[in-house]
């Protein structure tokens, strides 16, 4: 890693990071879910608790060793990290939204395994809406002054569609991956823009997610009063 001495700018913050991807049950053993690994978030949780920050992460489904001085809260569906992190984010500096949340849910849940009949086709599977966790927190910042972030993986128009995305949501700033073959899911690197609402663009190259993480708190910290 480029830094050296590890400065702790975020000492006597506190930072709220939601990792991992949400699964939403169909019946007691499927669900619908999501490719993302909670590798972004874990590497914001360890550069943050380096720079000195009480860090909650919000880990949604990941098969990673806690950071060492987190506080780790686990959650399954969107609902119960929506919970989770407006309790935490009442109290919080900023809030970064690493987590893959899913945009629907089945619309119902069967208490009992799903079966198959041999005369029968299966049932559709009826999905509702999701809360938008990162919306609900841009707009209404249950704490004053609190810096919120965003990610956005995106497969084509990446700037565009981030920009559009990053009003829509109405947070600080939103970190735009490009998907494609080696991005992303599951890997140990990352390349993306950060875009802010001030109209900056930060790209970050190919690189570790490590990195990736130091940029957005080097962001973040410019942005807290
Ligand atoms: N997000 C959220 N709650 C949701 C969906 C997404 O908080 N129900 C957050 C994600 O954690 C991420 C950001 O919103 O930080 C962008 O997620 P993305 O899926 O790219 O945005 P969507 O608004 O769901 O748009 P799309 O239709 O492209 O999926
Ligand atoms: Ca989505």
């Amino acid at each position: 890693l480029a830094r050296g001495v590890t400065e702790p700018d975020l000492a006597g913050r506190h930072v709220v990071i939601s990792a991992g991807g949400t699964r939403e049950p169909l019946d007691p053993v499927r669900f619908l879910g999501n490719r993302s690994s909670g590798k972004q978030g874990y590497a914001l949780a360890r550069t943050a608790a380096a720079r000195g920050a009480r860090v909650t992460l919000i880990a949604a489904n990941t098969a990673l060793p806690d950071p060492a001085g987190v506080d780790v809260v686990p959650v399954g569906t969107a609902v119960q990290l929506r919970e989770a992190v407006l309790k935490a984010a009442s109290e919080a500096d900023a809030v970064v939204m690493a987590a893959a949340v899913a945009d629907f849910r089945p619309a119902t849940y069967a208490a009992g395994k799903i079966k198959k009949k041999d005369d029968q086709e299966p049932e559709p599977i009826v999905l509702i809406r999701n809360p938008d966790i990162l919306a609900e927190i841009s707009t209404d910042r249950p704490r004053p002054g609190q810096v919120v972030v965003g990610f956005a993986a995106e497969t084509d128009d990446v700037l565009a569609n981030g920009r559009t995305k990053l009003e829509r949501k109405g947070c600080d700033l939103l970190v735009v991956n490009e998907v494609g073959e080696r991005k992303t899911f599951g890997s140990e690197e990352n390349e993306a823009v950060v875009l802010g609402a001030d109209g900056s663009e930060t790209p970050v190259p190919y690189g570790p997610k490590e990195a990736l993480a130091e940029t957005v708190w080097d962001l973040v910290t410019r942005r807290l009063r």
